[in-house]
């Protein structure tokens, strides 16, 4: 049985949903609490047993490199004032994860940012996740997947419903219920269709359980929805050919590229948060109170 050791985190993108915070700081290190919302995605990686994290990037987004890299300079310093609690959280990732990073030297959509990856990936099933896409659960969602996968052994796509009005933002996929619990078998799937030409509401959230096959598909993909190369396209090649599943995963989901689904993640993780929650609570429902 395969193990899925590697995860694919495109980080190419713009981020014009989120100018101008994005102008010169990478919308994927915002901050949510006390950390940017890149470092989440990577830790559920992480959580969820991933030895290797391929970052997609582009121009501008070195500081999603160093955030991840040692830092010699920061370590003799935290050292010496014997700051060892903050030291260990700083390195427990570099120490970690193996990070590489591939550039994607023009934007040409989500499944050519993947495709960018297949020398590093080689012939083995990954993970790809979406930074925009924020996943508060009690089992990381990544984890979910893999669970699902050593029992059907065939690519997978988290799914979660959504209102029929706002189908036309998502990749859409039709299929069948499958014997095990909230997974589907894939019929079909359209990126973004357009209102009232899709019957079904579970749409694709940025997570990916992948055969390696899919590289074959993207190698020859040609430009979809949006003049882009669609990742939702190839999928759907390949699920015509093997099979793949759709999995309504456990668990809240953000968008954290957009400013609104940006600040109810903030709220939500400073509400969990281990020593800032119970204070940043009162502070809410005083908020709430004046507003009444
Ligand atoms: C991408 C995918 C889309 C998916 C969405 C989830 O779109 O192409 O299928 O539903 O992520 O966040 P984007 O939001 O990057 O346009």
């Amino acid at each position: 049985m395969s193990r899925i050791r590697k995860a694919v985190i495109p980080v190419a993108g713009l981020g014009t949903r989120f100018l101008p915070a994005s102008k010169a700081i990478p919308k994927e290190m915002l901050t949510i609490v006390d950390r940017p919302t890149i470092q989440y995605i990577v830790e559920e990686a992480m959580a969820s047993g991933i030895e290797e994290v391929v970052f997609i990037t582009s121009e501008g987004k070195s500081a999603i490199e160093n955030h991840f890299d040692y830092d010699f300079q920061l370590d003799t310093v935290l050292n010496k004032k014997n700051k060892t609690g903050l030291r260990e959280e700083l390195n427990k990732i570099s120490n970690l994860i193996d990070i590489v990073s591939v550039r994607q030297k023009k934007p040409l959509g989500l499944g050519h940012a993947i495709w960018m990856a297949r020398n590093v990936i080689g012939n083995e099933p990954f993970l790809v996740l979406l930074g925009d896409d924020l996943v508060m659960s009690d089992v990381p969602c990544c984890r979910q997947m893999i669970d699902l996968f050593d029992k059907v052994q065939e690519s997978i796509v988290a799914i979660q419903r959504v209102p029929m009005d706002q189908t036309n933002q998502y990749g859409i996929v039709e299929g069948k219920a499958a014997a095990i619990e909230r997974t589907y078998k894939i019929d079909n799937m359209v990126e973004k269709p357009a209102l009232g030409t899709s019957s079904s509401d579970m749409a694709i959230i940025g997570r990916y359980l992948l055969m390696p096959d899919i590289f074959d598909y993207l190698g020859r993909a040609t430009p979809g929805h949006g003049g882009e190369i669609q990742l939702t396209d190839s999928l759907m090649e390949l699920a015509g050919r093997r099979g793949m599943y759709a999995y309504e995963f456990q668990g809240k989901r953000y968008d954290a590229g957009d400013k609104l689904g940006y600040l109810k993640a903030v709220v939500d993780f400073a509400l969990r948060h281990p020593t800032l929650g119970q204070d940043f609570k009162e502070h809410i429902q005083k908020a709430c109170e004046k507003i009444g």
